[in-house]
């Protein structure tokens, strides 16, 4: 029989790591083999950007076409050969509302597979630490505002993006269970409306800002003498560019290993008016702006409550004028060439 105190000692040293993790470092060995899934995309880019900055060599990149992580064989033979020590999971189908209600089923499928895909081959590979990407979406329509991380499942989904908001749901989900059940490393981040590099400004099927951004350098382009936009322009949002949710994910593969999610903001609420006036500053389009209020506004606000971050040491850096301006940039010398 062992010592009955050395038992209660093992028993708090398990509950610790199940709700603090273990203290592996992620920036001391800059040659660990790290995966970052969706590297092509928004927010994968920048963290791809974010990683070779800090001087990291060995990433392991594989594009849908090269790697579709909804194959379980493929993901599985992936990891039995790569053997990553580190997974970034950034891969998803994300889209507004439009796309959402026009394609519920692969909202919902494709979401599942690649997570459940790659958390579960994370985990059996060997992999040591697991950061999986959500986004606001997860929170019940009317949750309270600043949204705190402890809203979740407390209410009913916003209905036009509940099928994505349920697969991103589940993913908090595995990696809890993963933590509690098998003691591994996985954390999950809910970062807020993001915009930079590599967005997407599609003129029908983007989101606001990049949505914004385009329209007003058509219409600069044009000579247009005004731009109309939908809705009163009453609305608060929350934007962080994408190179400080790059940051912030290294910051928490470096310092956080609990078994909560975590919201990542930037803490600051904009009308839409405010921001369209500031793209359209950004932009330099001199015309006039026009408020359409015939049309709906959407949600009044949506802030999330990143206290639990800036807490732990985190905050963001660049401002949004700074990160338009960066953007805008991005844009002329990529989309409008
Ligand atoms: N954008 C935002 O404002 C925002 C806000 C909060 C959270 N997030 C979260 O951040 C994550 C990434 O979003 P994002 O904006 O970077 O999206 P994105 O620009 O559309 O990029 C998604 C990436 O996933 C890849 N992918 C999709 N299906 C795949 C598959 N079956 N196999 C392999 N790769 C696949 C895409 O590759 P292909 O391009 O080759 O298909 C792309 O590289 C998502 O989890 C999202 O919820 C985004």
């Amino acid at each position: 029989m062992g010592d009955p105190s050395n038992g209660t000692h093992l028993l708090l040293l398990s509950l610790f790591v199940r709700t603090f993790g273990s203290a592996l470092s992620f920036l001391s060995d800059k040659s660990a083999k790290i995966f970052v899934a969706g590297h092509r995309g928004l927010v994968g880019s920048a963290i791809v950007r974010k990683l070779r900055h800090l001087g990291f060599t060995n990433l392991v990149l594989r594009s849908h076409l090269e790697l579709d992580l909804t194959r379980q064989n493929d993901v599985e033979s992936f990891f039995a050969t790569e053997r990553p020590q580190f997974v970034i999971l950034a891969a998803a189908k994300v889209g507004g509302i439009h796309a959402n209600n026009t394609y519920p089923a692969d909202f919902i499928s494709i979401n599942l597979q690649i997570q459940t895909n790659v958390i579960d081959s994370s985990y059996r590979h060997g992999v040591s630490k697991l950061l999986f990407l959500g986004s606001s979406c997860i929170y019940p329509k009317f949750a309270p505002q600043p949204i705190p991380e402890d809203a979740l499942l407390t209410g009913p989904l916003e209905p036009t993006n509940e099928w994505y908001a349920v697969a991103k749901i589940a993913g908090i989900k595995m990696c809890q269970a993963y933590r509690i059940q098998y003691n591994w490393d996985a954390i999950s981040g809910m970062p807020t409306n993001l915009y930079g590099p590599y967005d997407n400004f599609h003129p029908e099927n983007s989101h606001v800002l990049p949505a914004l951004m385009r329209r007003f350098h058509e219409a600069k382009v044009k000579g247009a003498k005004e731009v109309v936009v939908w809705g009163s322009g009453s609305p608060l949002r929350e934007f962080l560019h994408v190179d400080d949710l790059a940051d912030a994910v290294v910051f928490l593969m470096e310092s956080y290993s609990g078994l909560g999610h975590m919201n990542v903001g930037s803490g600051k609420e904009v009308t839409i008016k405010e921001l369209a006036e500031l793209v359209k500053d950004v932009v330099g389009f001199e015309g006039k702006l026009v408020w359409d209020t015939s049309k709906p506004d959407g949600t009044p606000r949506k802030l999330m409550d990143s206290s639990k971050l800036a807490t732990l040491g985190w905050t963001p850096k660049i401002s949004l004028r700074d990160g338009l301006v960066d953007t805008y940039k991005w844009y002329l010398e990529n989309v409008e060439q």
